[in-house]
């Protein structure tokens, strides 16, 4: 591990670097790409993110359902509230659940900007992060748990491409050429990347610590609601006494609900002002087969097979 509080720009430039949507620099970072503002979240995490042991920290790659997933936490965590109100009507789950890279932390001197010693437990946080980067203090508490959701790569691929090109640093008005940012995501060139090495390493700290870390997939919530819902909530140790708290925190958390509300089609999260209705595009599964051609499909097909083979883990593709 590197000296964290001695990383400095100069060091940056150290590591290998590549271009991925047309304009972002990445960083390679003990195997994974970041770029460079959350390269320097993740080391001010890592100094200075204090686990509790009732904490529970939610982890994805990105578009893989985390605005879902951080929904249906807080609603599950809140409905044993006594006085709870629906706070998803008035906030985006990202600005419930708050991201410990670059948007607690932003490097490795600058404070969260809410002090989090004072937030009540047990406090719901979220990473993009690889496993093996999260911070010490999650990593060695076997009381600290982790909730991981995944999704099939292709949905993933076309989820971000479209997020991408409505980023609001974003100023051209062209799609970013499909085929080409496809070739840079096969060789793990995007945030977070590589998807399968996030995936796998959290599939299997899974295994091995079942008690500590739930592994979710977008399609099986989306096949079975409830039963995937059930078991999220007695993982968090927040069984239901009812099928109606069931129904209740799914609609809550129902992708047409939350598209719909006004905070979600007019707000902004974040310091970079994305755009909350950036959020909820259309939530289905197997959008990829409107985008990909017959080469993508067979590309990706193989990288999955050869990534995935042995693992015990498959996207049903
Ligand atoms: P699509 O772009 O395929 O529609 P993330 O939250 O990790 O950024 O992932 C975003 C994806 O999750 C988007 O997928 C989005 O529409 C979908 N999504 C957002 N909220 C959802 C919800 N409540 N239920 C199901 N899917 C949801």
């Amino acid at each position: 591990m590197a000296n964290l509080s001695s990383f400095s720009s100069q060091e940056f430039e150290k590591l290998p670097k590549e271009t991925c949507w047309e304009s972002f620099d990445l960083y390679k970072f003990q195997g994974f790409w970041y770029p460079g503002f959350i390269l320097s979240g993740v080391l001010g995490a890592q100094s200075h993110f204090e686990a509790r042991s009732d904490d529970v920290i939610l982890a994805s790659f990105p578009k893989t359902g985390t605005t879902w997933l951080k929904a249906l936490c807080s609603c599950i965590l809140q409905e044993h509230d006594h006085d709870h109100d629906d706070q998803l009507s008035l906030k985006n789950p990202h600005a419930l659940v708050r991201t410990l890279e670059y948007d607690l932390f932003k490097d490795d001197v600058t404070l969260p900007d809410i002090d989090l010693s004072t937030m009540p437990s047990p406090r719901l946080f979220h990473t993009h992060m690889a496993y093996s980067h999260l911070p010490d203090s999650v990593l060695k508490n076997p009381d600290c748990k982790i909730v991981y959701i995944t999704r099939n790569p292709k949905d993933v691929f076309v989820s971000n491409w479209h997020f991408s090109n409505s980023d609001s640093w974003r100023t051209s008005p062209e799609p970013y050429p499909m085929e080409k940012v496809f070739d840079e995501v096969c060789k793990g060139h995007q945030f977070y990347g590589p998807f399968f090495d996030h995936v796998l390493e959290f599939w299997f700290e899974s295994l091995k610590m079942p008690e500590k870390i739930l592994f979710l997939k977008y399609e099986e919530m989306k096949r079975d609601p409830k039963g995937e819902l059930k078991k999220l909530a007695a993982f968090l140790g927040r069984p239901f006494s009812n099928e109606e708290q069931v129904e209740k925190v799914l609609w809550r958390s129902s992708f047409d609900r939350l598209k719909n509300l006004e905070v979600n089609k007019n707000g902004v999260v974040f310091d970079m002002e994305l755009s909350n209705k950036l959020f909820f595009r259309r939530g289905i599964v197997g959008d990829w087969k409107n985008y990909f051609t017959d080469e993508m499909k067979k590309k990706l097909d193989e990288i999955s097979c050869m990534k995935l083979e042995g693992s015990g883990l498959d996207f049903e593709m």
